[in-house]
């Protein structure tokens, strides 16, 4: 084996023939491990977000061994360990309380132990960002294994997106009458197989937004977790964390704002979650790399929509796979990326010369794509002083231009409390503005942008409204949903200030979110304004609460932007 870097992280631990050597060595081999085993060779930590509370990494477990055997393969010694999983499906409020926490955990358990390299096994979409950020606060050499997406959901002879079909389910009870039996049926079908959400969601948002900044081998992201190709990856991975020690190569010589840009196109090219936008701010965070909301519009709204897939489109991840995956979006993209180095060592240019496109109805050609320009808008105006975002792709043309009587909700309570019933005043123009769902307000920042229309509106055949608020929504999810008002209503921002009959101006053409009220009956109703009383006196949510940053700083705590490296000074006796 060959190795360029002399002193192994490691070694401090494990290499010393003294007290601390013996402790260090004896508990180890506890497992049953000889001592050549770890002593000079890389140490790979293998930072597992498997869960049972996170189906969507449920076959984490499996690819963990396999991951292992690519590490022996290549002279290191993986170690595995747990971190905290966040599962969108069942934690509550919302995982994105707890990205944050995730990040801690991951970083601290990094840093605290011999490792030289790390593999981080993700999956659902904030085990991605949380795990990111943390490794990045310690800045070893680290590759990403995404878990995959599911198979393609199919219901009754067609096609159905885990996660974009969710938001189908009120207009399906209530104006195509489905029954409990129909929605049975449709649980396992649009969610069939391991994986994550199968749509464009912020999991495969986030999957590409590795492969994107450099962090996977190529191709990585699009595998179905259980393709055959999804373990060989897995494996190979393995293989390749050992020498990505070897060459030093660290996330900081990944990540430089080259990388980040790189991944604003190409979120921009896929139709990605409007989520990314708060994770890759929160990542650059961590590494020291400015990075601001403008960006985003500057790098991204002029790329074109190249892939059709679910919410954007109405493909699903399997069909995107097999048409050629992130490699052949990178190929049309080639000009428009930087040439950074990626986790094989090569640029993506490199790395995608010989993609294929084998069907163009999902993956189009840049000069002929789905849609022109349509990266993420960023929103300024006095409804949203720091900004607010809107996923054009996703939205409904007639509506970008807008203006419309405010329909006002303080909470999600009022919101569930009010919206059905039949005497709300509210028409198809109606803008509805949600308050108190930030990342302070609510707290946590939950994915509820984009609430349901009324039902009698659903049931006049109403497809789309403008919706504003400081939450955010889910990746799966779409309509003219304006996100990320920011400064958040909780903390006084003037979405706290609209009462209901405001009007309100949504012009994303120039970029504009206007409340149509003067300065000085705004400031009247800043005097008259009582800030909600804090959530909690106590734990984890009361540390957030005291320095969770607005979602244009990435929503991650003040205390954590930047690292502390991988040095760790004192030892245990
Ligand atoms: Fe886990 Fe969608 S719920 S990825
Ligand atoms: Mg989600």
């Amino acid at each position: 084996m060959k190795t360029n870097k002399k002193n192994l992280r490691s070694k401090e631990w494990f290499g010393g023939n003294d007290k601390m050597g013996f402790v260090h060595r004896s508990w180890l081999r506890n497992q049953g491990y000889p001592d050549d085993m770890f002593r000079g060779r890389p140490v790979i930590g293998i930072c597992n977000t498997w869960s049972e509370l996170t189906p969507c990494n449920g076959h984490l477990r499996e690819f963990a061994e396999i991951v292992k055997k690519g590490v022996l393969e290549a002279g290191g010694f993986p170690l595995e360990f747990p971190v905290m999983s966040l599962g969108e499906t069942i934690m509550r409020p919302t995982t994105m309380l707890f990205r944050n926490l995730a990040s801690m955990d991951v970083e601290e358990s990094i840093r605290a132990n011999p490792l030289d390299g790390i593999v981080l096994l993700t999956g659902c979409d904030k085990t991605t960002p949380s795990t990111i950020m943390g490794a990045c606060s310690v800045d070893l050499p680290t590759i990403v294994v995404p878990g995959g997406p599911m198979l393609n959901g199919k219901f009754r002879g067609g096609e159905i997106g885990s996660g974009s079909f969710n938001w189908m389910i009120k207009e399906k009870q209530k104006r195509d009458k489905f029954t409990e039996e129909d929605f049975l049926e449709a649980e396992i079908c649009a969610a069939r197989s391991a994986g994550h959400c199968n749509t464009m969601g912020t999991a495969s948002t986030m999957a590409t937004m590795a492969e994107a900044l450099g962090l996977t081998l190529p191709g990585a992201s699009a595998i179905p977790a259980v393709d055959a190709r999804k373990k060989v990856m897995a494996q190979l991975s393995g293989r390749r964390i050992v020498e990505m020690v070897n060459e030093d190569l660290t996330l900081s010589k990944i990540l430089t704002r080259e990388a980040f840009e790189n991944a604003i196109v190409v979120n921009a090219a896929v139709g990605g979650s409007t989520n990314l936008i708060i994770h890759l701010i929160a990542i650059a965070g961590r590494m020291g790399v400015p990075l601001k909301l403008e960006d985003f519009d500057d790098l991204g709204s002029k790329i074109p929509l190249l892939v059709n897939l679910m919410p954007s489109g109405k493909h699903l991840m399997e069909d995107y796979f097999y048409a050629g995956g992130l490699s052949v979006v990178l190929k049309e993209l080639k000009s428009k990326l930087h040439k950074t180095v990626t986790a094989n060592g090569k640029s993506h240019q490199e790395n995608c010369e010989k993609a294929v496109c084998y069907n163009e109805e999902v993956i189009s050609k840049y000069d002929t794509p789905f849609q022109k320009e349509a990266g993420i808008a960023v929103l300024k105006g006095n409804l949203c002083e720091n900004g607010a975002v809107i996923k054009p792709s996703a939205a409904t043309p007639e509506l970008m231009k807008h203006r419309g009587k405010a329909v006002v909700f303080t909470s999600m309570d009022d919101y569930h409390a009010r919206v059905d019933d039949p005497n709300l005043d509210i028409d198809a123009d109606s803008v509805i503005v949600l308050q108190n769902v930030g990342p302070k307000g609510y707290p946590g920042m939950p994915e509820v942008g984009n609430v349901d229309l009324p039902e009698k509106l659903i049931m006049q055949g109403v497809k789309d409204m403008v919706r504003i608020s400081d939450g955010r929504m889910s990746g799966t999810a779409y309509g003219t949903v304006v996100l990320h008002v920011s400064p958040e209503s909780a903390i006084g921002g003037n979405l706290a200030l609209v009462q209901n009959g405001d009007f309100i101006e949504l012009d994303v053409e120039n970029r504009r979110l206007h409340l149509d009220v003067s300065p000085e009956e705004l400031e009247k109703r800043r005097a008259a304004w009582i800030p909600p009383k804090p959530h909690t006196e106590r734990g984890y949510v009361k540390i957030y609460l005291n320095h969770v940053e607005q979602a244009e700083k990435g929503a991650d705590l003040d205390i954590l932007v930047g690292g502390s490296g991988s040095e760790v000074k004192g030892d245990l006796h």
